[in-house]
């Protein structure tokens, strides 16, 4: 109990601070001081380095008080979606098996972890989305993936005909921002945090009729 006043001080101090200066900081002044003490308060750690808080155009043009401009937002979608890997021989589906346990893995990439490689990487995909109906914990801050397949019409993901609907998904997979500037996902493809054969695992639980996720 005893900081809590102290706390009430300082910031009522800095209030009084800013409100007596004669130009209030602007919005992008105070971004840059905001970022240099962020910077100031981490340090390489292990597998995980302060240059994470480095931004590209796709995070920078999502992290201002505005939306980008349109402009900025195409820019942003074709550049991901240019960039975007196709797995070889246009083989897109795996096992769901292995997919349903890389969706439940949410390891990864902290600075206790010994390795940067995507095979020590899970997906964390429950932890914004709704998948197997089988699994009660789930975030929600990404939309219902449960009968992803089946709702879109996915006999045979194989087929020709379900083609632009498996090149959606795996550019989705790989980088979110491929078809929404500012999505909130993780880029498991574009970023190395998940390798090809992961990826296809994914594909297979949410696209192969056999999977629990299409039942
Ligand atoms: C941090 C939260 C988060 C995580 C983790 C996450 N997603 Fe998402 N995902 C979202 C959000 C938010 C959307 C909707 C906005 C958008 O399109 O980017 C989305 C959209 C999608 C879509 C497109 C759905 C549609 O109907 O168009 C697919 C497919 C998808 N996610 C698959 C996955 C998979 C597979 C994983 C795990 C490898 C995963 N997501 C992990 C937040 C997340």
């Amino acid at each position: 109990m005893t900081s809590k006043p102290i706390l009430f001080a300082a910031v009522g101090t800095t209030l009084l601070a800013i409100a007596g200066c004669a130009s209030l900081p602007s919005s992008a002044d105070l971004d840059r001081e905001a970022l240099a003490l962020i910077k100031a308060s981490f340090r390489d750690q292990g597998i995980a380095k302060v240059d994470r808080l480095n931004q590209d155009l796709g995070q920078s043009a999502c992290s201002s008080d505005k939306p980008p401009s349109d402009a900025v937002a195409e820019r942003v979608m074709n550049d991901a979606r240019a960039a975007v890997k196709w797995p070889a021989g246009n083989q897109y589906i795996g096992d769901w098996r292995e997919g349903e346990k890389i969706a439940q893995n949410g390891r990864g990439m902290t600075w206790t972890d010994n390795s940067t490689a995507p095979s020590a990487n899970g997906g964390s995909c429950y932890n914004c989305h709704q998948i197997d109906k089988a699994e009660i914990s789930y975030g929600t801050i990404g939309p219902s993936l449960h009968h992803y397949g089946k709702n879109r019409g996915v006999t045979d993901p194989a087929s020709a005909l379900s083609l632009p609907i498996v090149q959606y998904t795996w550019s989705k997979i790989y980088n979110g921002k491929t078809y929404n500037a500012c999505s909130n996902m993780p880029r498991f493809g574009h970023m190395g945090l998940l390798d090809e054969t992961q990826m296809k695992h994914l594909m297979a639980l949410l696209l192969d009729p056999k999977s629990p996720v299409n039942q």
